[in-house]
């Protein structure tokens, strides 16, 4: 399928030397093992910030904690991910004048990202202090069909005059990582965690090994050039460093390409990185870059193929949801050793790490566009799973397991408890995504053997760090996802989405002991008598509600504190974690991002209507969002409310916040639980789209912006488009058997197309 609006492009005459950053973002290349920031090849003169830096997802070292006071179970150390290299580096010499976009005459520049064909690129016009003038072209990939690989394209033509150009290259192993000690979302202390342990140049190839310095890991990148013409290419060790230099003629008009191949390999994957980035290299070498573009192009078309979405009378927005998903399919892990982080393979926010963000915002993308991702995330937190039984005992808990707040590989790597390890409702998250990829798909055999062993050992957690009391159960001194009222008890969305683990671990234990499928389950010494306890407290559990508000308070204090005023806070003071002491902020009513009304979206039978309308009315005055992930559940939520204007409103906030740089803070990575939220907001808030246990609902509305709009689903064996315009919805089934679908709470069946008038 052909997308609509598949080229993001900007001019780049630079003007202000901060959107350097945001752009080395915004124009990375990635492909879910790999990430390459969008860096110039020539760099940039001293002095100006430049974070450079190519990553491996889920390759990290072991950086020390350091925690003030030394208590009990406190973290002492966590993962980051590590820059690994730079091979990005490329500097153009024209007849001993260096080219810099800093100095001569930039006549034209643009770069962009070509969505259907995977690459990006620079396209600059440029007069020398000396008068010469050239036309270079480059493209950069990141391969999604060979996923240790990495070209840099570039192409140089001289327009007005006959000399000799040279190309200095360089593979430059001994990289830092960024740090900025002013900002809790970056790293604060930068440290040298790559140790150099091997640099060898085989057939014109230079390979740089490098150990982490505590995590027992390797990592080997590989790197070779080739040149349209003949022409003498001299590659030499310095250090840990390999330069390569070409030297060669040029004519008026004539037109020379160097591609530049990067291979990364690691010892997750690997046990000899280093051989394998051999194999690796001879891959790449050994077919035209031709055809690597050709076999990227191939595996996007069935991509958007299965992701269909389009806004019909907003080109731009459409333009931006299309990169919103292009970074979502650039950045998941395509293996069980990784996952997908907050700023995907980006930047270095967030140091690598994976959050709930994975399970809430990112697999309902995938779940109904490629649920085999889904699988794959699933069994990554499957196969950290033992760590998280020990993070239960660390903590205290008797029994089950406690997945860590973030992480990289299964351990707890928050430092700030409070806003960290306290956020126990990841354990929901985690249950509630086994529970939705088997709505999606019904894959009982993954649930046998995989998914309910997740279930069981959160349940079980649920049930030692619970109490009864006075007839209900209760969960004591927990955060939920609202990071700016820390520590509480009861909070609503935890409870909920505990009951609902609870009631699943039920519900799957009587259909694989059906099914006979349960062997998987026995070993855990599960019994019939746990799962009825697990019924009970589920039954029992404690779901605040305020008469009086008729809302549901966020937790049993909350509704006592002073309201923060929020009309007279100054627009600099946000995000007020950086402005305002955290006991001030856990004193007063006020939320970083939607934690109740997430709570009504994705538990909706949980609560009436009436409810959900006040709780959402009543949190909107008290939000921030301060988080990115925030605005699309406000969104989706006042879609449900018939609120279509308000909910256009949200929805346009967080569509564009990386290309916008909204969030002031896209230099660090992008917001890929946003992207995720944004689709959500399109396909769950306008469309209305629910799926539960008995069926598919749907519930469509149109903002009065937009013509139409379209999305393409899969459930179960098939695939469905919706297609909305102000007239009428019409669902198509364009795969698989015939579907019961409900439609504004009425039932259909779905076997080739229904059309339906619009409601509201
Ligand atoms: C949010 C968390 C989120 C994290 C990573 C924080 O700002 O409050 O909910 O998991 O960012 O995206």
């Amino acid at each position: 399928m052909k997308i609509k609006q598949p080229v993001y492009a900007i001019d780049n005459i630079i003007s202000d030397y901060n959107d350097l950053t945001v752009y080395e973002t915004v124009f990375h290349n990635a492909n879910g093992y790999i990430g390459v920031r969008s860096n110039f090849e020539e760099g940039y003169p001293e002095g100006i910030d430049t974070i450079r830096g190519s990553y491996i997802n889920g390759f990290y070292d072991i950086a020390e904690m350091k925690q003030a006071e030394k208590l009990y179970g406190l973290v002492e150390d966590k993962q980051t991910m590590l820059n690994v290299v730079d091979t990005q580096t490329i500097y153009l010499i024209i007849d001993g004048e260096k080219f810099s976009m800093f100095e001569g005459t930039v006549k034209e520049s643009k770069r962009w990202l070509d969505m259907e064909k995977g690459i990006t690129g620079r396209y600059i016009v440029w007069r020398s202090p000396k008068g010469k003038e050239i036309e270079i072209s480059i493209k950069r990939m990141t391969s999604f069909t060979q996923l240790s690989l990495f070209t840099i394209e570039y192409i140089v033509k001289a327009l007005n005059f006959n000399g000799n150009i040279v190309f200095q290259s360089y593979h430059r192993g001994e990289v830092q990582n960024y740090s900025n000690e002013n900002d809790p979302r970056a790293a604060r202390e930068s440290s040298r965690y790559l140790v150099p342990a091997q640099a060898v140049v085989e057939e014109g190839v230079s390979y740089l090994t490098s150990d982490t310095s505590k995590s027992a890991l390797s990592v080997c990148t590989g790197v070779a050039h080739r040149l349209s013409k003949d022409s003498s290419i001299v590659t030499k060790l310095e250090g840990h460093s390999a330069s390569t230099k070409i030297d060669t003629a040029i004519v008026e008009n004539e037109s020379i390409q160097l591609v530049k191949y990067t291979v990364f390999s690691d010892s997750i994957r690997h046990k000899d990185c280093t051989a394998n980035a051999k194999v690796e290299m001879g891959k790449a070498l050994t077919v035209s870059l031709e055809t690597l573009y050709q076999a990227q192009f191939v595996y996007l078309k069935e991509y958007w193929n299965n992701c269909l979405l389009e806004i019909k009378g907003d080109d731009e927005l459409t333009e931006a949801i299309n990169y919103n998903m292009y970074q979502l399919i650039q950045s998941v892990g395509k293996d069980e050793h990784c996952n997908i982080t907050a700023k995907g393979l980006s930047g270095e926010g967030y140091e690598g790490h994976y959050f709930w963000d994975t399970e809430m915002y990112i697999e309902p993308f995938f779940n109904l566009t490629e649920p085999s991702i889904t699988k794959n995330l699933i069994s990554f937190r499957y196969k950290t799973l033992d760590k998280a039984r020990e993070n239960a005992k660390i903590l205290g808990h008797a029994k089950g397991a406690l997945f860590p707040w973030r992480t990289i590989m299964g351990t707890e790597c928050s430092g700030y408890f409070p806003s960290g390890t306290a956020g126990y409702h990841i354990n929901g998250d985690i249950a509630y995504s086994v529970v939705a990829y088997y709505l999606v798909t019904k894959d009982l055999d993954f649930i046998a053997e995989k998914g309910a062993e997740i279930i069981f050992e959160t349940a079980r957690l649920w049930m030692d760090v619970g109490n009864y009391s006075n007839g209900t159960f209760r969960i004591n001194e927990v955060t939920g996802p609202d990071e700016y009222t820390c520590m509480v008890n009861n909070n609503y969305y935890t409870n909920v989405s505990a009951q609902y683990n609870l009631r699943w671990a039920y519900k799957f234990y009587y259909m694989l002991k059906e099914a006979k499928q349960l062997t998987n389950i026995e070993k855990l010494g599960i019994t019939e008598d746990e799962v009825r306890e697990f019924e009970r407290a589920a039954d029992l559990m404690y779901l605040p509600y305020d008469n009086t508000l008729k809302i549901n308070p966020q937790d049993d204090s909350f509704l006592d504190k002073k309201v923060w005023d929020l009309e007279n806070t100054p627009k600099e003071k946000f995000p007020l974690l950086l402005h305002y002491h955290p006991l001030h902020l856990y004193r007063h009513q006020v939320c970083k991002q939607a934690d109740t009304v997430l709570a009504h979206f994705i538990f909706e039978d949980a609560q009436s209507m009436e409810t959900i309308r006040n709780t959402f009315h009543y949190y909107e005055k008290v939000t921030t969002h301060d988080s990115s992930l925030s605005t699309c559940i406000f969104s989706i939520m006042a879609s449900k409310l018939g609120l279509i204007d308000k909910a256009y409103d949200y929805f346009g906030d967080s569509a564009k916040l990386d290309l916008f740089n909204t969030h002031k803070n896209t230099k660090d990575g992008i917001h890929t639980a946003n992207m995720g939220g944004n689709f959500m907001a399109i396909v769950y808030g306008f469309g209305g789209l629910r799926i539960k246990e008995n069926s598919i609902y749907f519930a469509p509305s149109l903002p009065k912006q937009w013509e139409q709009y379209k999305f393409q689903i899969n459930y179960e064996d098939s695939q469905i488009i919706v297609e909305v315009n102000a007239k009428e919805t019409i669902f198509t089934l364009v795969k698989g058997g015939s579907k019961v679908i409900h439609i504004y709470g009425i039932s259909y069946n779905l076997e080739d197309v229904v059309k339906i008038a619009l409601q509201g």
